[in-house]
């Protein structure tokens, strides 16, 4: 099993550390067990994960003999909402839980986020367990300490930063997951080669059928690899002052993309075209070389992601999709931009014309 330790350096207290192996859900729960970070602790999951690995959990902790229960929710992020937290606090109480309690968020992203938002606020905050299920989760969401919940006006508005105690990755749960949540983890894999290693890109572009296959090795290298990168970011710019934003690369337009389709167009995908015309944009104003640019956008139609924005989608719902953008900075829209693979920045807003030009280009 490979550790990572997040070094925050400001309270080091708060420093965690990120267990990562393959079949390893007898020894997260012996290190549960040995950590004493809560006298008892509530595995918090949606009922798909729940039914695929909660009841597993839970048996490894009672056999370590540490006091623990199940909390299961629907699946899905129409759960990420303020009733969610209103239920799942409700039965915390009714279980009994106090501020000795801490909570295990096993899932994906969705339990991530509603989870941690719970144990934040729970008896003014209990210690939160990561223990993510998806890729997108074991490379981005669990690591850093973002939580947040949607409210009906839009994603992510209510949330707190609050490190988790422990991140624990099973590369084994990937087994499970169905290609469409597979891809969309794999968007933000390539997102992390973009901004901040052309050598972890190149490894990609090496090895597409590895990717596909999910070979575990390799799988294993390369969540191992992001991970380090998130974590240094994160010890850099825990609260998204500055550097972090550079997590928003392909984001920004990927957002409007789907919330002009209503959610019909996945994350994974949204972000694919995100990058892409992030690429073009920071070719035409900053003078990204066209060699990278093509290598952006041969990767990700190597890897079966969207390259396209599709005819239906109307340009004017895209952009005033940007315009409600939460990132945004009075009238100004903050991309992120590549000077080249490896070397981000966020540049101070594109010209509309060029933004327009953009999406028409990327018609499918
Ligand atoms: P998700 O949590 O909805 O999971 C996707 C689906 O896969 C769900 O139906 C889930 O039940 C299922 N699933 C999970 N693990 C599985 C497994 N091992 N086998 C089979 N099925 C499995 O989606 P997600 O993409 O993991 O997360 C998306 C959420 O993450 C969004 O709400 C987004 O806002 C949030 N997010 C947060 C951060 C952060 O820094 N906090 C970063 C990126 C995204
Ligand atoms: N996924 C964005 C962040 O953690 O900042």
């Amino acid at each position: 099993m490979k550790k990572l330790k997040v070094h925050l350096d400001r309270k080091q207290s708060q420093s965690y550390e990120i267990c990562i192996g393959y079949d390893i859900f007898d020894r997260i729960a012996m290190m549960i067990a040995n950590s004493r970070i809560a006298g008892r602790y509530v595995i918090v999951t949606d009922d798909c994960v729940g039914t695929l690995y909660g009841e597993t959990l839970l048996a490894h902790l009672t056999k370590m003999g540490v006091r623990s229960d199940l909390i299961v929710f629907p699946a899905g992020e129409r759960s990420k909402n303020v009733q969610s937290v209103l239920d799942i606090a409700g039965k915390l109480l009714d279980l009994g839980a106090d501020r000795k309690c801490a909570l295990i968020a096993l899932g994906g992203g969705v339990v991530g986020d509603l989870a941690g938002f719970i144990a934040s606020v729970y008896m003014r905050g209990v210690p939160c367990i990561q223990v993510p299920t998806t890729l997108m989760a074991q490379v981005d969401s669990s690591i850093g300490g973002k939580t947040a919940i949607d409210l009906p006006q839009g994603k992510n508005l209510l949330g707190t930063f609050c490190q988790p105690v422990g991140v624990f990755i099973d590369i084994k749960c990937l087994d499970t997951l169905p290609d469409a949540e597979y891809q969309n983890g794999l968007a933000e894999v390539v997102k992390y080669g973009i901004i901040d290693s052309e050598s972890l890109f190149r490894q990609l572009e090496a090895d597409v059928e590895a990717i596909r296959s999910r070979n575990r090795p390799f799988l294993e290298a390369i969540i191992q690899r992001v991970c380090t990168i998130k974590k240094g970011i994160v010890e850099m710019d825990e609260r998204e002052q500055g550097l972090r934003r550079i997590l928003n690369f392909g984001h920004t337009l990927g957002h409007a993309l789907e919330s002009a389709s209503e959610y019909g167009i996945s994350h994974g995908n949204a972000v694919a075209v995100g990058m892409i015309a992030a690429a073009r944009m920071s070719q035409k104003l900053y003078g990204l070389p066209a060699e990278d640019r093509e290598r952006i956008e041969g990767l990700i139609a190597s890897l079966s992601l969207a390259c396209g924005i599709p005819e239906d989608l109307a340009t004017e719902d895209i952009l005033s999709g940007l315009q409600r953008d939460k990132k945004k900075d009075g009238d100004t829209i903050h991309f992120v931009l590549l000077k080249k693979i490896g070397l981000p920045f966020i540049n101070g807003g594109v010209p509309d014309d060029l933004l327009r030009e953009t999406i028409e280009g990327l018609r499918t």
